[in-house]
């Protein structure tokens, strides 16, 4: 696996790359035609980096990544955004929720090649200079954490909870967050965060 400073090999284009996949995605229907032309160029080795520029919190991040880096290992491996949180590391917890335009993604999930070209919000990128996000201050205002692993998990999934118009009654609070684990058990102090920033979130 490659860092952010790591250069690909010279000449090694994303596009040769996908042309290499793609290539080796057909070797059994065309193997007969492969062994027919020898002049053909060898796939290319999918370990190999890629460059690529993922915009994250408002700004743009270039890597050079292995192509099946996820968005979760590209923030807290390449980029040291370590906020979001691996737990499961299987798209079963929540822990590692992240924005990708309005829509939470399990990050963990989520190729960073996938994300090319889209607003990534992570929980480093909610505050305001010294102001928290209103979904932030709830949280802390209802004591909605206590070891605190899930909670960056929990507060971005809780604004796409409430932007998404779910967030009305207290079942639907419990419903559209269910997603998100918590082992230690807050999910009353959560559901009061979500009903105190609701309305200011959703007034903008
Ligand atoms: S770490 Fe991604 S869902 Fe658990
Ligand atoms: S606060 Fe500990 S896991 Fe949720």
């Amino acid at each position: 696996m490659s860092n952010a400073s790591g250069s690909p090999p010279s000449g090694f284009h994303r596009r040769a790359f996908i042309a290499g996949a793609a290539g080796s995605a057909l070797v059994p229907m065309t193997a007969r035609a492969a062994t027919q032309d020898a002049s053909a160029p060898a796939p290319q080795d999918p370990a190999l980096p890629i460059d690529v520029t993922l915009r994250v919190n408002g700004q743009d991040k270039r890597l050079s990544l292995d192509a099946r880096t996820t968005v979760l290992d590209a923030l807290r491996e390449h980029l040291k955004l370590t906020g979001s949180k691996k737990g499961c590391d299987h798209g079963q917890c929540g822990a590692c929720t992240v924005l990708i335009g309005d829509r939470r993604v399990v990050s963990c999930l989520t190729l960073a090649l996938a994300a090319e070209g889209q607003e990534i919000t992570t929980i480093e990128g909610l505050a305001t200079n010294d102001r928290l996000h209103p979904m932030q201050q709830a949280f802390v205002d209802n004591d909605a954490f206590q070891c605190g692993y899930c909670t960056p998990g929990q507060i971005m999934s809780a604004i796409a909870c409430v932007k998404e118009g779910h967030a009305g009654t207290d079942a639907d609070i419990r419903e559209y967050m269910s997603g998100n684990i918590c082992r230690c058990a807050a999910y009353p102090n959560i559901v009061a965060a979500v009903k105190q920033a609701a309305p200011e979130i959703m007034k903008g």
